[in-house]
């Protein structure tokens, strides 16, 4: 798995615009919107007390990283990449390509049907998603925040991994797997005790797969589906359980985005990990930080969007380089 990829030594810096074959790409942010690598913006990384454009190597760079850590404490922004070595695999491989379609939230509104067939996968996926444990990555990043080299933490995953690890102000953007909501009468209960209550009625149902998939669930055959008695809400009855977790095609809650902008307002960097931003919802506020002239720091092996509002992209392992900014900071 490439998740478990160590740091490679990353060829001499060259000039401002990256290279796709480069580990590093380095940008200095132009004035909003203009991109390229023209004056920059007010509180761009001329005003950190190292250059980063100058660094010859990962050392050199986690450096420039570290000292924006303790300079600024940036806002943080996570995604998939983040839990990778946890053994949740993230939506799109190194490539960039998709490699599994999540059941989008018209198609599960839509029909029992499908509902029942969204549950039955996830019957079986939560065991292995529930024993997920956080990683260095994770660990490393509290350690970052309780040295105070780092502020609240934005994550779109829906896997609970950070708080585990001991990380605090964390924004679940997505919601969490770990909370299930009655769309109907907006009743709540906990994926543990809804997963008691699915095996009471499911008592022999039994898949074998070692398979998971990021949204927590797995590929089942429909004749498995078919024999899965889905899940009913306790208060009004109806057979609309869902997990409190944004679905593809869904908005996340106002209130939640505008959290996260407000968040983004008040930050003096914005330091992104395991993110391709191939995704609006994470992306705005990337773009938010740009355009406000903040120093944005990427660090993920793939990235779809945003690397044109990049003040820094590095292409690295992240339970490596974090555990390595950890060492640097908080130690
Ligand atoms: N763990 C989870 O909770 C989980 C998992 C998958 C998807 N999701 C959901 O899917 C959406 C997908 O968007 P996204 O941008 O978060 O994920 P994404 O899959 O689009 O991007 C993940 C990024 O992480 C990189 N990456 C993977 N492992 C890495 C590692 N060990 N070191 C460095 N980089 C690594 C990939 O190259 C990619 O750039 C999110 O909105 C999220 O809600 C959540
Ligand atoms: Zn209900």
């Amino acid at each position: 798995m490439y998740a478990s990829r160590t740091c490679r030594r990353l060829p001499q810096l060259g000039p401002l615009h990256p290279s796709p074959l480069s580990a590093v790409a380095v940008h200095v942010p132009g004035p909003p919107h203009t991109g390229g690598v023209t004056a920059p913006a007010p509180l761009s990384t001329a005003m950190l007390s190292s250059d980063v454009s100058g660094a010859r190597d990962e050392d050199s760079v986690l450096e420039w990283v570290a000292e924006l850590l303790v300079e600024r404490a940036p806002l943080v922004l996570t995604g998939a990449g983040m839990s990778t070595d946890s053994g949740i695999p993230d939506y799109r491989g190194p490539d960039g390509e998709r490699r599994v379609t999540p059941m989008q939230f018209a198609e599960f509104v839509a029909s029992s049907a499908a509902r029942q067939r969204y549950w039955a996968r996830s019957f079986v996926g939560w065991q292995r998603f529930t024993a997920a444990r956080p990683n260095a990555g994770h660990h490393a990043l509290a350690r970052i925040q309780a040295a105070g080299a780092v502020g609240p933490v934005i994550t779109q995953n829906v896997d609970g991994l950070h708080q585990a690890a001991g990380s605090r102000d964390v924004v679940e953007l997505h919601g969490a797997l770990a909370d299930v909501v009655c769309l109907t009468c907006g009743d709540r209960t906990t994926r543990g005790d809804l997963d008691e209550r699915m095996r009471e009625a499911n008592p022999d149902y039994v898949v074998d797969s070692e398979e998971i998939r990021p949204d927590g669930d797995i590929s089942l055959e429909e004749i498995d589906v078919a024999r899965f008695v889905p899940p009913r809400c306790l208060v009004c009855g109806c057979d609309t359980l869902k997990p409190d977790v944004v679905f593809f095609g869904e908005s996340v809650p106002k209130d939640r985005v505008e959290r996260c902008f407000a968040l983004t307002e008040e930050a003096h960097a914005l330091l992104v990990l395991g993110s391709s931003l191939a995704v609006m919802s994470g992306l705005r506020f990337v773009r938010r930080a740009a355009a406000r002239g903040i120093p944005v720091v990427i660090i993920t092996h793939h990235l779809q969007r945003g690397g044109e509002r990049a003040t820094l992209h590095l292409r690295a392992d992240l339970s490596a380089s974090l555990t390595a900014l950890a060492d640097r900071v908080a130690s």
